[in-house]
């Protein structure tokens, strides 16, 4: 065969496996018999090992080809991964209609509703039509590059079946599917391995290995449902995405509902509410998305999630099964928990051991005793609640369940909060309260430290080689892997992990610190306005209060965890390990930048710009983007073709200005 006649035979093989993977794992109508798929199968291997220069990264017989690494890379997504705001009633879903009927009171809206994958959110971008990377959420900017893992799943094009825009990023949802994660835990079980406690769980356990070749064993699936980064034309609408994911060979979640009204809406949710159990994956709500993509646009985002869509959740399963003890539990801040130690019961596909009961109290008012039999909800990732007991199938002999009045962990005399509600344990050295503070600076929504969970806690703390979250960084290889059941090779991940934090934004390490009510929202107010902690410890509490965001409580509790000599001390040493102290996302200046406070109007199509770079300079600016116009507008900027509002603006004597003028206000 001559090189011309091979490769031409390869780009017939290739496509044939394409069309028939598609076939199969698509549309689930298989398109060819097993000996025949094997028989085009060995064809392309045989080909590409006598010709290995037609061997290219998007061959069917690279989905297993990827090596194993030993950690992923890390990628930036160009367009951040949002996630979804919650609702859980009727009512809620109509304030979420008013509150986009308001931004956008000149259109019509349509919108769709769709299933709501309970899955590992990816990322996939295909350059020219050939998978080039594809990675997941990770905290919304960046995710991890698990290109080989996700080129094993079946029913993921390699290459795209129709001509595609140069750069496409399509977004969507990894499942475990239901049969095959039962035959997975089954397999598991007669290997002696731990069960995996939902699909969701397996298949997050799956993604995060680091071989391709054990990945491409697990049953995962994927369902494509947006977009990211995308050149030349978009959609008009949603409508318009999926059919375009369906004509490159992607697949889509099938059915989908489109309606215009609140009873529209409610009719769908419900509808899919008694088809969703019926799904090959599992699905936790509905997802409603304005239709029409530059409506979107108009409406914009917060920080976190877009404003044209919500998640509607369908409410918690529940089940009943037996309370056989209650146990307490220490926190971080000494609160004593009770916690219900239940007879291991399947629901909402996880199995449910445990559940908190809050608080003293609340085991009061609902009169919960040991032996009783409880009803027990649960939904999505919520952590599961003891709802009420079952007094009908209460034993004769039960007694009032009463707090043990001390520290459980340090034996300490516990004493009640200010808000008289939760017992505390007052004593700040009690080994239960240490753990608690260095498992939160390990988290992973603060320093995110590889390896320093709640096992290795325990024993660090056990053992006396960390007792602050300063001598963590003081720990030697050596110690971390002479602990019990500790492998070398975890002892140096951890150490890894711990010299990595070195570097983590100062929010991550404010949050860390574990100080009173700062939260992560809180500590990034504070990462905002300060450039690096010594500006925040040295700052008042007036400074303080006159942050958006932070309240009196907040800043009483800030200033005096920075005021006590011990926790100045705790900074220093993490000083001296080398950590990071400086802010990257503080807003230099004036507090918020030239257009702090003003509100602008885009409308037409600017020169340069793109409507969403523009809106990025507004609010890096500090101004806000609003849809319409009205008497409170500072700006309406306009570009070619601009309409109605321009027409307003002029009206209402708003001051208009172009593109080169909005620049020069950003200060750019
Ligand atoms: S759209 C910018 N559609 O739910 C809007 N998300 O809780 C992005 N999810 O991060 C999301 N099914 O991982 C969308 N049909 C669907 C979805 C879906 C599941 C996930 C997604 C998102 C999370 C938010």
């Amino acid at each position: 065969m001559s090189a011309e006649e091979a490769k031409k035979s390869h780009a017939v093989l290739v496509e044939e496996i394409r069309r028939h993977d598609h076939a199969y794992y698509v549309l689930s109508e298989p398109s060819i018999s097993d000996p025949d798929y094997d028989r085009l199968y060995r064809e392309l291997l045989d080909l590409e090992e006598t010709h290995p220069e037609l061997l290219t990264a998007d061959s069917p017989s690279q989905r297993v080809g990827g090596k194993a690494v030993s950690e992923f890379l890390s990628h930036r997504h160009k367009m951040p991964m949002m996630s979804l705001d919650n609702t859980y009633s009727f009512d809620e879903l109509a304030a979420f209609l008013q509150r986009v009927e308001k931004r956008l009171p000149e259109a019509e809206l349509d919108w769709t509703i769709e299933p709501k994958i309970d899955g590992l959110a990816v990322s996939l971008r295909y350059e020219n039509g050939g998978l080039v990377v594809g990675a997941t959420r990770g905290d919304g900017a960046s995710g991890d590059d698990i290109t080989g893992n996700l080129k094993t799943i079946r029913s993921l094009p390699l290459r795209l079946a129709a001509k595609s825009p140069a750069v496409l990023e399509v977004r969507g949802e990894v499942f475990m599917s239901r049969a095959g994660f039962t035959k997975l835990n089954e397999k598991r079980k007669v290997d002696g391995e731990e069960p995996f406690a939902n699909p969701r769980n397996a298949a997050a356990g799956s993604l995060k290995m680091l071989d391709p070749k054990l990945v491409a064993e697990r049953p995962l699936g994927v369902v494509l449902y947006g977009l990211g980064e995308v050149s030349g034309e978009l959609p008009a609408t949603q409508i318009d995405v999926l059919d375009w994911l369906d004509q490159f060979g992607f697949p889509t979640t099938g059915q989908i509902w489109t309606g215009r009204t609140h009873d529209d809406l409610v009719a769908s949710i419900n509808e899919l509410d008694a088809a969703r159990h019926d799904l090959d994956y599992e699905t936790d709500g509905a997802v409603i998305k304005l239709n029409n993509l530059s409506l979107r646009e108009q409406c914009g985002a917060t920080s976190k999630a877009p404003r044209w869509a919500i998640a509607y959740k369908y409410a918690a399963e529940q089940a009943e099964t037996v309370l056989k003890a209650i146990t307490v539990q220490v926190g971080r801040t000494g609160a004593l928990t009770p916690v219900a130690e239940l007879e291991p019961v399947l629901i909402a596909g996880s199995t449910v051991a445990r559940a908190t009961l809050h608080n003293e109290g609340e085991i009061q008012r609902k009169d919960i005793r040991v032996g009783d039999t409880v009803v027990i909800e649960k939904a999505g990732e919520i952590i599961p609640a003891v709802v009420r007991v079952v007094t009908e199938k209460r034993p004769k002999k039960s007694a009032v369940f009463v707090l043990g009045k001390e520290c459980p962990e340090c034996k300490s005399l516990a004493a009640k909060d200010e808000a008289d509600v939760v017992w505390r344990c007052p004593n700040p050295d009690c080994p239960a309260q240490v753990r608690g503070r260095l498992e939160h600076f390990c988290a992973r929504g603060a320093m995110d430290i590889e390896g320093g969970g709640e096992v290795l806690v325990r024993q660090l703390v056990g053992s006396g080689l960390a007792l602050n979250v300063g001598e963590l960084y003081k720990v030697a290889q050596a110690e971390v892997a002479g602990l019990e059941r500790m492998a070398e090779k975890s002892a140096q991940n951890f150490l890894g992990g711990l010299e990595a934090s070195k570097q983590r934004d100062l929010w991550r390490l404010i949050f860390g610190l574990g100080i009173l009510h700062v939260g992560t929202g809180v500590a990034k107010a504070l990462g905002r306005r300060f450039a690096n902690l010594d500006e925040l410890m040295d700052a008042s509490e007036e400074e303080l209060v006159a942050i958006d965001d932070v309240g009196e409580v907040i800043a009483k509790s800030v200033h005096f965890w920075f005021g006590d000599p011990q926790n100045r001390q705790l900074i220093e040493v993490l000083r001296k390990a080398g950590l990071n102290f400086e802010s990257s996302i503080v807003i230099s200046g004036e507090a918020a930048g030239p257009l702090a406070g003003k509100a602008l109007v885009l409308t037409g199509t600017l020169l340069n710009l793109k409507r969403h770079e523009a809106v990025a300079r507004i609010e890096a600016a500090g101004g806000k983007v609003v849809g319409s116009v009205s008497k409170k507008t500072d700006y309406v900027v306009a570009g070619e073709a601009a309409g109605s509002k321009l027409a307003k603006a002029e009206k209402m004597s708003v001051p208009v200005i172009d593109e080169s003028e909005l620049l020069r206000l950003c200060g750019k």
